[in-house]
């Protein structure tokens, strides 16, 4: 087996799956792919693809398998030869077992799945307090306000909402979870690969228990 992380991190939306992606990429040095993200760019290019899932993403609605396999296949297939770390993918049994199958043909296998785990009722706050700029840094309005309100603390550049983190939009992405990506828990856990991560407490302790699950070693000072 080729000495190779291929992880990811699988949770309800504003769980907190991008802010502790952002550290592990940051400490691992691993590609990260996030299917969210990759959709919002072609959206803002207008590529066919981005014009297709628009309207499923304003809704809070999924963006058929078929579009978001082939687009990540490719992504790792580019970025992600020698590990990766996935955000956002797989959230259906199909995407699962597309990925399985795609690393199997390739001689790999995953080497981990963090179930960041945050109940319902924090969620909603989470996100409708979300706010972030182009660069893609995130913060919170209450849990992680920048020192100036509405400008990124790392770029200057102003920050915004997402248009899907409107409370009604943010209630179908919850429902819409529950039904079609909470089973991926027992399919992952069943191989063995599951680790839970209680992601209710800030955001310092969640990454020290996430490194923890993945018996990785205290980062340097
Ligand atoms: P995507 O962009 O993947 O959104 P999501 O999964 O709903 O996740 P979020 O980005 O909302 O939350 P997060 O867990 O990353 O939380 P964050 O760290 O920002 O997907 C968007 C859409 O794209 C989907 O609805 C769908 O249409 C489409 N799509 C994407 N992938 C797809 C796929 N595979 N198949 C089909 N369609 C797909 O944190 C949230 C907030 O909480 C932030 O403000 C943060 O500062 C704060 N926070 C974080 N951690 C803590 C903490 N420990 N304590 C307090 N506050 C915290």
């Amino acid at each position: 087996m080729i000495n190779e992380l291929n992880l990811i991190l699988l949770g309800p939306p504003g769980a907190g799956k991008g802010t502790q992606a952002a550290r592990l990429r940051d400490d691992l040095g691993l590609p990260y792919l996030a299917t969210g993200d990759l959709l919002r760019q072609h959206r803002a290019r207008a590529t066919p693809l981005g014009v297709e899932a628009a309207a499923y993403m304003a809704s809070g609605r999924l963006v058929p398998d078929e579009l978001v396999i082939a687009l990540l296949l490719a992504e790792i297939e580019e970025r992600g030869e020698r590990g990766f770390l996935l955000d956002g993918f797989p959230r259906t049994p199909g995407q699962a077992e597309a990925l399985d199958a795609a690393l199997r043909e390739a001689s790999r296998a995953l080497s981990a799945v963090v179930l960041v785990d945050v109940p319902d009722g924090v969620l909603l706050e989470r996100i409708v307090g979300r706010r972030q700029c182009a660069g893609g840094h995130v913060y919170h309005v209450s849990f992680d306000p920048p020192a100036s309100a509405g400008v990124c603390d790392v770029d200057g550049m102003p920050l915004f909402q997402r248009d899907d983190d409107r409370a009604e939009v943010v209630r179908e992405r919850l429902r819409v979870y529950h039904e079609a990506t909470a089973p991926l828990v027992g399919y992952y856990e069943a191989r063995g690969l599951l680790r839970r991560v209680d992601g209710l407490r800030p955001a310092g302790e969640v990454y020290a228990s996430l490194r923890e699950a993945l018996a990785l070693p205290e980062p340097a000072l």
